[in-house]
């Protein structure tokens, strides 16, 4: 495998200030107008606005503050979108494409003011955004369309190549004014000015249970509290909804390198071609320069490590390399119809979501800051049609609902005949793992890098796809809505709300199960 340094997001060591750390719910505590599950970026806008309008305000994490998707995520802030502007206008049309700029536009304007409002030291830097490709028709294309795209709708663009372009371009889209800064310390700053306003926060306080009603009750592990209203801000809503069957999970590599080079200037460079797509952002930081390179998406579960080698490779073809610290990878959730789903859940009357943000978390989660605070408020928001959960789009989205719905089957079924005759679970090495029967149930074995044996049931808690081995973060991974588990079983992410079981061992040992 690729020289990986450490697996941990790069924002997590900037952190040399000990943050406020909050106490887990215990008990029944007083009833809220809204409890919020979730405190990253999307759970803490939401709550600023809601706060600053007088309500009062709990917000329940699993962890600590950030240290979900958000500290995982990348920094990028831009109007742009990840899945094309101009494949949004070709499936929704021009009017939603300019809702989706000026909702974007907007929400980076949001964290600009609360970072000066607020002082929060967090990076904030307007850079401009490039997507470029080198001699590629395909990519070529994607890139005039997506200048095309936004000349119609008003961005600051350019299609001229400067001659300093710091990589070979033959086309390029640049546009300005757009920003990067770091999210872990914006959020921990904006969760201690919640803190400061009244708002209740409680870490470490995994939800065990909800209950949409009157009132809504959340329940965890030592505590229970009652709210008018839930707001599921967990990245993908945990439980069964009908838009997982909708969107689908990815993983993707950020690869962090200090850099001997002088750095290129300050922005965000997208490779549209097909054989390197991948995200360049250059650092300027106390530790040194860095360049973070993004990319080699794949399913939960389905990663190989060549993908790991591949960005190396591009690290070492275009810089002087001199190592490569951090290693993480981070989860997203693509919704079959490019839109996000932001608002109240479908069948449900007072539990709210905001999910399928793809690769663009951090301006979505803070979009929805907005709007669903508008709608809690019964503020009439003209944006809340697009991106309403309950909104049923059958010729955008029909296609890749009906892929994604065949790709779970093949998982469902494809992956009981075949797991289990896996040679290589008689050894498992360090760091290994995989899936095995035991008594006519398929069960999960790893090893840790101390040599211990895990074991724990192989079907996921959800909806009962199995589990496929991580080697790089150490989990098991359900490649079929993204949800994610430790080596005991514990949940990390995804909808999944129930730990694995623990599996007991056999005694005496068996053939079919490694020692
Ligand atoms: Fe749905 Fe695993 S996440 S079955």
């Amino acid at each position: 495998m690729a020289e990986t340094g450490k697996v941990g997001s790069f924002w997590h060591d900037t952190i040399t200030t000990p943050p406020r750390r909050w106490p887990a719910l215990t008990g029944n505590i007083a009833h809220a107008d809204v409890a919020i599950i979730g405190a990253g970026i999307t759970g803490l806008s939401i709550a600023w606005h809601l706060v600053s309008a007088g309500k009062r305000v709990v917000i329940i994490e699993a962890d600590e503050v950030g240290h979900g998707t958000t500290g995982s995520s990348t920094g990028n802030l831009y109007s742009v979108v990840g899945p094309r502007l101009h494949a949004i206008a070709k499936k929704h049309g021009e009017q939603t494409l300019r809702a989706v700029i000026a909702a974007r536009s907007a929400a980076i304007d949001f964290i600009e003011a609360r970072v000066k409002e607020l002082g929060i030291v967090c990076d904030f830097e307007r850079v401009p955004f490039h997507l470029f490709s080198a001699p590629d028709a395909a990519a070529a294309k994607e890139v005039q369309h997506e200048f095309d795209a936004t000349q119609r709708v008003g961005l600051p663009s350019s299609d001229a190549i400067p001659a300093s372009f710091p990589f070979r371009a033959t086309a390029l889209t640049t546009v300005a004014d757009q920003a990067q800064f770091n999210p872990l310390k914006y959020v921990i700053g904006l969760a201690a000015a919640l803190a400061d306003r009244g708002c209740s926060i409680h870490e470490n306080s995994r939800v065990l249970d909800t209950e949409d009603g009157e009132p809504c009750i959340i329940t965890t592990a030592t505590g229970r509290l009652t709210a008018d209203d839930i707001v599921k801000a967990t990245h993908t809503p945990q439980g069964l909804y009908a838009v997982h069957a909708a969107m689908i999970p990815h993983r993707e590599y950020a690869v962090m390198a200090r850099v001997n080079d002088a750095l290129p200037p300050s922005g965000i460079y997208w490779n549209a071609n097909s054989a390197w797509r991948y995200s360049v952002r250059p650092w300027r930081t106390a530790q040194g320069n860095f360049i973070m390179v993004l990319g080699e998406d794949h399913k939960p579960g389905e990663q190989d490590a060549a993908q790991l080698d591949r960005i190396s490779q591009f690290l070492h073809q275009h810089f002087d390399v001199a190592e490569i610290p951090y290693t993480w990878a981070a989860q997203n959730y693509r919704p079959a119809d490019l839109l996000p789903y932001i608002g109240r859940s479908p069948l449900e009357k007072h539990t709210w979501m905001a999910t399928g943000f793809a690769a663009d978390g951090l301006v979505w989660g803070t979009f929805a800051g907005q709007l669903i605070s508008d709608e809690l408020r019964a503020i009439a928001n003209p944006r809340a049609g697009i991106f309403s959960p309950t909104r049923f789009t059958p010729i955008a989205s029909a296609k890749n609902f009906l892929l994604e719905q065949a790709a779970v089957s093949k998982h469902l079924v494809h992956d009981v005949l075949s797991y289990g005759r896996n040679r290589e679970c008689a050894e498992l090495a360090p760091g290994a793992g995989c899936v095995v029967t035991i008594g006519g149930e398929k069960v999960a074995a790893s090893r840790d890098h101390e040599g211990r044996l895990h074991v724990v049931a192989a079907h996921c808690t959800h909806l009962g796809c199995l589990v496929h081995w991580n080697p790089l973060e150490l989990s098991w991974d359900c490649p079929c809505h993204g949800s994610r588990f430790d080596m005991d079983g514990r949940v990390l992410e995804g909808p999944a709300q129930k730990d694995l079981a623990l599996a007991a061992m056999p005694d005496p040992p068996r053939p079919d199960l490694p020692s």
